[in-house]
């Protein structure tokens, strides 16, 4: 049996695979570039896949044996699910096991960029800290605020847990329209996985029901917010900032963004913690083990 991973990922999980013939795509640090994936996937049987590569049926085209591609991911919108069901190919992913994770980092994010942290390490770091300061970067408050989830799934859901300890009135989307929400939260964060209905579902229109005041979270996928739009929104103070983990066409980020201090970038890291890497690295390697042996995966989309 052949196996292509194609990006190196933790030990913990390419160790599951050590009975079969892996070959890897090496460089850690570097996105495979398509002609690399393309070669890699030649003859395959199984392909385990991170949600950088774009698997789709001229990926599918070069492997007419293969059998799995397992996402190392919660989401799959990188993979052509209808054309891999199809085929007859099976597509996993690995949800449960970062929801806690991804939701702690939707908390970093939410207080980083109400309590200006990011600001305030620059400050230091450029020699700008005069001492304490009355007036000094003033920032919001969570505790007592209204927090607004879209999307309530499992990450969403973890998210709300941890706002009784801050004492914040939660609104959820589906429940509350999306409308309602906007208008009332004081921080809107995103938690649905990207599909037609979903992109773009925050654009110009959506941001400018937020309060001035209020601030947006996502950590979904990038293509759910118009970039442009909300560049525009940050810029004319139509919302006081955002935080952000993902971006619409990743790894490049809106030149916009890069220019405001009202907003906190991060590279796409929220399932990013040393013990979480590895129960996904494990899981996706167990689904595809499970899938070549002839049995049911434990995580299967289609
Ligand atoms: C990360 O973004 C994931 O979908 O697991």
């Amino acid at each position: 049996m052949r196996v292509y991973v194609t990006r190196p990922i933790p030990a913990a999980g390419l160790e599951l695979l050590s009975e079969l013939e892996v070959s890897v795509y090496e460089e850690a640090e570097r996105l495979p570039p398509r002609s690399a994936l393309l070669a890699g996937a030649g003859g395959a049987d199984g392909i385990l896949s991170l949600l950088t590569e774009r698997i789709d049926a001229e990926v599918m085209d070069r492997a007419p044996n293969l059998r799995v591609i397992s996402n190392m991911a919660v989401g799959y919108d990188n993979i052509d699910v209808a054309e891999a069901r199809r085929r007859g190919v099976m597509v996993c992913n690995t949800p449960g096991v970062l929801t806690e994770t991804t939701a702690d980092f939707t908390w970093a994010l939410m207080m980083a960029v109400a309590r200006r942290v990011v600001e305030g390490d620059g400050y230091v770091r450029a020699g700008r800290f005069p001492g304490w300061g009355p007036l000094m970067l003033l920032g919001r408050d969570l505790h007592g605020a209204t927090l607004g989830i879209v999307g309530n799934g499992r990450i969403g859901q973890a998210v709300a847990r941890r706002a009784a300890g801050f004492g914040m009135e939660v609104l959820v989307h589906r429940g509350v329209p999306l409308e309602a929400l906007l208008e009332r939260s004081d921080f809107v964060s995103l938690h649905v996985p990207l599909s037609g209905e979903t992109t773009h579902m925050i654009g110009a229109r959506e941001l400018a029901r937020m309060k001035p005041t209020a601030y947006l979270i996502n950590t979904s996928r990038g293509p759910v917010v118009d970039e442009t739009a909300l560049v525009e929104a940050l810029a004319s103070g139509a919302i006081a900032g955002a935080a952000l983990d993902v971006f619409e066409r990743e790894p490049a980020v809106h030149e916009g963004l890069l220019g405001l201090e009202n907003v906190v970038l991060a590279p796409h890291i929220a399932s990013a913690s040393v013990a979480t890497r590895d129960r996904m690295a494990v899981m996706a390697a167990t689904n595809l083990l499970q899938a070549l042996r002839g049995d049911e995966p434990n995580h299967r989309v289609c």
